[in-house]
């Protein structure tokens, strides 16, 4: 039985987890067992254990605490801590998705323990070196034995890094093998898009009706952190949701509430406060989010997760970013990048998106069946020690 030991820590991992879970429940429990660290970096009930429940995850092996820490602080102890439970219980291969602080102390600390790593979500480039998650991707995808890039975009990324596409087994970290597989968040979307609508009751607690209304969410630091770009984001909403026959949903990342109290002029924020159509809730469930994602006129989000989601549900995107690591969505004309500068730029993005709307939704992110790829690769192509 192969042991892999998988660090989750952040909200959209927690999600990502779900679908490898799933499938190593229903497909290889004979052969693969997962000890599951859950690095505490996000820790609010509806930033990580509503996911465990709804999804169906298992608890967590190793629960760390985190609340109150700075990253640099949060890294180290993680590192350290992951370290101390690889020592004891040495797991076959150590697994981490994505690009958050918690991506990066998982890897730091297989590389420095000398165990294979897995990464899920590699490639993924924004080309942005200001961007903490750019530092965590590229060192994790540096680190890996298997890397498993969830488009081509993401793979040729990793060709032009260097990496080879002809290396034969046994794997290292030295000797990589880098994979085009599909996205696990396409394959968790497909499986609970047909439990959502009749399981959650989310658009009539807040009044919404099918394609009139706009789901936003923001949380990216660039935006959250900067009083230009929060404003600026903040008095675009209010703009569309006022003037419009749209509402406008925005279930609120803690980071956002905590800096949108701190950051929005007072004018504006009086405005908001006093806008019937402007919605603020509390971060949702993934399938109230699925639900809204489902049932929405367009998306307006800075999240990597949420651009993706809008797109499998053929909803139009406005991008609150200058780059996205999702390019295929903007070539395609599904998705526009407006940034986060200019309050007009964003009315006007979102309203020629919605006046032409997107007809094509090429299926960039695979089958559905990417968790079970990616579990029977790591079976075949990982030693037991
Ligand atoms: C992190 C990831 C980002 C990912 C996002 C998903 C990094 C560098 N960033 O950003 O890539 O897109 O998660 O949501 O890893 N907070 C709470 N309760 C929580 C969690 C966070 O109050 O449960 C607040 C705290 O004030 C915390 C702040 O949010 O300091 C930021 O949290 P942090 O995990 O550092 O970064 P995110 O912005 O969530
Ligand atoms: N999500 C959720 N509830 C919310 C907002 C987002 O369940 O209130 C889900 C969303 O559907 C997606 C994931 O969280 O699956 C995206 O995470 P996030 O936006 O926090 O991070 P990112 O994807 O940008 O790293």
């Amino acid at each position: 039985m192969l042991k892999i030991l998988t660090i989750i820590g952040a909200r959209p991992q927690i999600i990502k987890a779900a679908a490898i879970s799933r499938a190593i429940q229903k497909n290889f429990s004979t052969k693969m067992h997962e000890l599951i660290i859950h690095t505490g970096q996000h820790y609010d009930e509806n930033m990580s254990q509503i996911f465990f429940d709804e999804l169906e995850i298992p608890r967590p092996d190793f629960m760390f605490e985190m609340k109150g820490k700075t990253p640099e602080e949060q890294i180290t102890e993680m590192q350290l801590k992951i370290e101390s439970i690889i020592a004891h219980q040495p797991p076959d291969a150590v697994l981490v998705y994505g690009d958050t602080n918690s991506t990066y102390a998982g890897a730091l600390a297989a590389e420095k323990s000398k165990f294979p790593l897995i990464h899920i979500e590699a490639g993924l480039r924004s080309w942005n070196n200001d961007m903490p998650e750019e530092r965590n991707r590229v060192y994790a995808d540096r680190v890996s034995t298997l890397l498993f890039s969830p488009t081509i975009t993401g793979y040729n990324n990793l060709i032009q890094e260097g990496f080879p596409t002809h290396n034969n087994p046994p794997y290292s970290i030295t000797n990589q093998k880098i994979y085009h597989c599909g996205d696990v968040m396409f394959d968790n979307s497909m499986h609970f898009s047909k439990i959502a609508d009749s399981k959650t009751n989310v658009l009539e607690k807040y009044h919404l009706e099918n394609e009139k209304f706009i789901l936003a969410t923001i949380h990216r630091n660039t935006n959250t952190d900067n009083p230009n770009h929060l404003n600026a984001i903040f008095s675009a909403f209010l703009e569309i949701a006022n003037n419009n026959s749209l509402k406008i949903i925005l279930p609120l990342h803690p980071r956002t509430k905590k800096m949108s109290h701190e950051l929005l002029k007072d004018d504006l924020n009086q405005k908001i406060n006093s806008s019937p159509n402007l919605i603020i809730t509390e971060p949702v469930s993934f399938l109230e989010m699925i639900a809204l994602e489902k049932n929405c006129a367009l998306v307006m989000t800075d999240s990597g997760g949420v651009q993706k989601e809008a797109f499998y549900f053929q909803k139009p995107c406005v991008v609150l970013r200058k780059e996205t690591e999702w390019t295929e969505l903007v070539n395609c004309g599904a998705a526009t990048l407006s940034g986060a500068e200019d309050a007009s730029r964003i009315i006007q993005a979102t309203l020629n998106l919605l006046n032409h709307p997107p007809k094509k939704f090429p299926q960039f992110f695979g089958d559905g069946k990417a968790a079970e790829f990616i579990c029977s690769e790591i079976i075949s192509k990982i030693n037991k020690a």
